[in-house]
């Protein structure tokens, strides 16, 4: 679990608050989709979930942030770390072997994994990711999203209960990106991890997340379940976030008085809409 308590943080010589009040909680087991227009807070907010606001990003920090019941200004990030894998936007800076199962391995290594335990977890991470066939390649010449599995193996690997993703099918076709997702909903489903992933992808969002948290100059706007949010759609739009057409649909639907049902958030539940009325 983790409990937000008002949390306001201003990075050192900022003028504003990149975080500005924030105050939820993400319950274990939950599948989040973070949105939001650029320079809204979204990274921000990854970084105060791991800990590196305040430790390694300094600033004016209030309120409060606990993971697992560990409160991440009196605990160092490594110890946060115990608890939350985070996959960053470059994952090439992440990155530190240059063979696939290296990167895992390292991680284990800096980790402090019991020797007897490695293979077993690299296995099951690669495994997890289904990319046992790359155990042995080179990192340079994989594809994007085979980096992207990769740098998730690493975290997997580590057995966190909250993974933590940071615009990880930025630069990934739209096959690719649906894969990536479709492997988060699996971690989420059959290890029950609890999967916070910061996507402008709002179409894949919608498929694979539980709630969405639409974040805009550092406040948590809307908080909910994804049909939930989409009933704000104009707002969603206002802020630049192009929500699917169907909901679109919803909305005019809605406004005529012709449908009074959910918004749906996937095809299926778009089309029950659409039978609905025809
Ligand atoms: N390392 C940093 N130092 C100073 N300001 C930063 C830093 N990173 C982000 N910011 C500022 O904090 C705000 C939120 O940024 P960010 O969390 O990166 O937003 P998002 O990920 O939603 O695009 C922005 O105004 C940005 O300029
Ligand atoms: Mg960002």
């Amino acid at each position: 679990m983790i409990e937000f308590n008002n949390l306001k943080f201003m990075y050192s010589g900022g003028k504003k608050f990149a975080l500005d009040g924030i105050d939820l909680t993400i319950n274990d087991g939950e599948f989040i989709g973070v949105i939001g227009p650029s320079g809204a807070g979204k990274s921000t907010l990854t970084y105060a979930i791991n800990g590196t606001v305040p430790h390694h990003y300094k600033g004016d920090f209030y309120g409060a942030v606990k993971v697992n019941g560990l409160d991440t200004v009196d605990n160092k990030p490594e110890k946060i770390a115990g608890e939350v894998g985070c996959v960053f936007q470059d994952i090439d800076a992440q990155m530190t072997a240059t063979i696939v199962e290296d990167e895992i391995l390292f991680g284990l290594e800096n980790f402090g994994c019991p020797a007897e335990e490695i293979e077993e977890r690299i296995d099951e991470a690669l495994k997890a990711l289904r990319i046992e066939k790359l155990r042995t390649r080179s990192i340079g010449t994989l594809s994007g999203g085979q980096k992207q599995k990769t740098a998730i193996a690493a975290m997997i690997a580590l057995r966190p209960k909250i993974l933590v993703l940071d615009e990880p099918t930025g630069e990934l076709d739209p096959q690719s990106s649906r894969e990536i997702f479709e492997l988060l909903k699996e971690l989420n489903k059959k290890y029950g991890m609890t999967i916070i992933v910061v996507e402008q992808k709002i179409m894949l969002q919608c498929e694979f997340a539980d709630k969405l948290l639409v974040i805009d100059g550092g406040k948590a706007v809307h908080y909910d379940t994804v049909e939930k949010v989409l009933e704000h759609s104009e707002d969603l739009e206002k802020m630049g976030i192009n929500c699917p057409r169907i909901v679109t649909l919803a909305r005019m639907l809605h406004e005529n008085g012709l449908y009074d049902g959910v918004y749906p958030a996937e095809l299926d539940s778009a089309e029950k809409m659409v039978r609905s009325i025809i």
